[in-house]
């Protein structure tokens, strides 16, 4: 979603913060802006991608060491030009993450009192705010922010000020680089990480500025906050292809790294090894409700599965944009789980809010560090999956169904279960996958034959819901396929109606305690012509009806949704590249969804 990155140092900004804006386009976007003050303040702007602001200036911007860049996803208003970021006038310029949910009565009150608006954006009238305070930045800003309702991150601008960029946050993410002779900020840090890995992450509501030689950071209430510096580890590969063509392709091929590392730190030679607050949580866990949206979602989902059937504890999930305006029902026992791999997304972060509230102790998963999930969260659970670029997840997802499924384990060994088995299989888990990506060629070769459908069902039962859900996600997310899941057994109560021949239906069935009930559905398929995709494992019978059938490598049923993602993964992979689509930024999507 929408990128800031502010840079101050002696001169020649511009191109460094574009540079680093780059490193954002990950997260999506549909237009762009920079603004520099060299002598004054200029700013450019341009529908599009970055590339296409570089090439209409032809890479010349002014020599200041001031400056501001923004990529926008647009919410308030259309992706044109006057709506894209830097909003700027009067030697001010502002860029915006998030959203002003008061902003048509703010801006009601502004145009009565004068003001002329030229943009679609909430963001502008945090601009108009600040020219109709009049005062500088530093003493206007305490005055506004308590004005604005809803989420944002802002970097700002002003001409009369060309050695100190301002900043606000409050409840989109914001980060502080400490460079040599030279400061950043950034939405994430991954735009500044090859030029420092010295950071601050900022706390909610807090504003201030930053120097070439200082960082300057307030409360609300004005009152100076002393900065909190981390070093960050990175590792530079991550943020390279190396030998794929692209990010997502690389990113499916490191999933046996990414779950091997995930368990590193939560397991040890003698079983589990979670921290102990994490532990003390779940003695105490009576009841789960897991709220999550997407991909993340998707593995709440195959939790409850795991959890269900290994610990006996009732769990329910929730999409959290849903479970947000449900009343709450806390109770001595309650465990609230919060999966985001960003540990940025809006809608989770509103979810896991009310509950807090109330007492109920949250556990998170997240997989980055400094996220604003993790800070709120009662014990958090850190998947180490790597800095995920494609906008489609992948490796992150199976790094949140590994640690999902230790917590089950361990809430099950609390129970007094013998979990030996389980984890045996877990740790082998790496090398069952990497069987599944040598198989990269054959699943190629199917997704070639499949490359012109309009519509998929995927289909499975039980554990195997979640995997067609994600199966279908990523189909859809990154072909732009129409595709749909649903659980096997719902199929013949409508979508039934749906099967021709033009229809592929793809079908998880490992062989397992529900392969007799999901042959029936598939049998309904087949007698209506769908065109049958079947993933399965060696020990099922022959499955004459099936057009195409994938044989998995075997894995304990309990893990068998891993193969079958990776596989899943891989048709989505080579459907989309057959198409000739843009996998690592698919349109209209974003990586980080900080907004409602
Ligand atoms: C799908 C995808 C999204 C995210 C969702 C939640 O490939 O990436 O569906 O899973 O936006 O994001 P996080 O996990 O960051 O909360």
């Amino acid at each position: 979603m929408c990128g800031i990155v502010g840079l101050i140092r002696q001169k020649d900004a511009a191109g460094a913060v574009l540079e680093a804006l780059q490193r954002l386009e990950y997260r999506g976007y549909d237009s762009v802006g920079l603004g520099v003050i060299d002598h004054k303040l200029d700013v450019f702007r341009k529908e599009g991608k970055i590339n296409v602001l570089l090439d209409s200036f032809q890479g010349q911007f002014p020599e200041g060491g001031t400056a501001i860049a923004h990529t926008r996803w647009a919410t308030h208003g259309r992706p044109e030009v006057k709506n894209a970021h830097p909003l700027s006038d009067g030697g001010i310029a502002v860029v915006h993450n998030g959203i002003i949910e008061n902003e048509a009565s703010l801006r009601q009150e502004l145009i009565k009192g004068g003001a002329l608006f030229s943009s679609d954006t909430d963001t502008e009238v945090i601009l108009r705010l600040l020219l109709e305070d009049g005062g500088k930045v530093e003493d206007a800003l305490p005055r506004i922010l308590p004005r604005l309702e809803g989420a944002f991150a802002l970097a700002i601008l002003d001409e009369r000020e060309r050695n100190r960029i301002f900043f606000a946050r409050r409840h989109s993410p914001l980060v502080l680089g400490i460079g040599e002779k030279e400061n950043w900020m950034a939405s994430d840090l991954s735009a500044f990480l090859p030029e420092t890995r010295e950071v601050i992450f900022l706390e909610e509501d807090r504003w201030g500025w930053i120097t070439e030689e200082d960082i300057e950071i307030r409360r609300n209430d004005g009152s100076p906050v002393k900065p909190q510096v981390k070093i960050f580890p990175w590792n530079p590969v991550s943020a390279q292809k190396g030998r794929f063509s692209h990010f997502m392709l690389k990113e499916i091929h490191e999933q046996p790294r990414a779950i091997t590392d995930t368990l590193s730190d939560k397991l040890s030679p003698q079983g589990l090894h979670l921290s102990e607050d994490v532990v003390a949580l779940l003695r105490k866990t009576k009841r789960i409700q897991c709220v999550a949206c997407g991909t993340s979602f998707n593995a709440t989902l195959a939790f409850r599965s795991w959890v269900e059937n290994i610990a006996g504890i009732p769990c329910e999930v929730e999409i959290a944009s849903e479970s947000r305006n449900r009343p709450l029902f806390p109770s001595e026992g309650l465990l609230v789980i919060a999966v985001s791999q960003s540990g940025e997304t809006f809608d989770t972060l509103k979810a896991v809010e009310p509950f807090l509230d109330a007492q109920v102790p949250v556990l998170s998963v997240v997989n980055t560090t400094g996220n604003s999930l993790e800070r709120c969260s009662t014990a958090i659970l850190r998947t180490h999956a790597g800095m995920e670029i494609g906008v489609a997840a992948s490796k992150t997802h199976l790094a949140q169904l590994s640690t999902l499924f230790l917590v089950a384990l361990q809430l099950a060994e609390l129970g007094g279960t013998d979990i030996s088995d389980e984890l045996l299989a877990l740790r082998r888990l790496p090398s069952v996958l990497e069987t599944v990506l040598g198989m990269e060629r054959d699943i190629k070769e199917i997704a070639q034959r499949f490359t012109a459908t309009q519509n998929a069902l995927f289909l499975g039962r039980q554990r195997h819901w979640s995997t067609a859900m994600e199966g279908s996600l990523k189909l859809k997310e990154i072909s732009y396929i129409h595709a749909e899941a649903y659980a096997a057994g719902e199929m013949k109560h409508g979508p039934i109606a749906l099967i021709s021949k033009e229809m592929l239906v793809v079908i998880i069935a490992p062989f397992d305690d529900h392969f007799k009930k999901i042959y029936g559905s598939l049998r309904e398929v087949a007698a209506r012509k769908g065109r049958i995709l079947l993933l399965t494992t060696k020990e099922a019978p022959e499955v004459s009806e099936a057009e195409i059938t994938l044989v998995l490598p075997t894995t304990i049923p309990l893990l068998s949704a891993f193969p079958a993602l990776v596989a899943l993964q891989i048709f989505a992979y080579w459907i989309a590249r057959e198409r000739g689509l843009d996998i690592d930024q698919p349109r209209n999507l974003a990586k980080t969804v900080t907004v409602e």
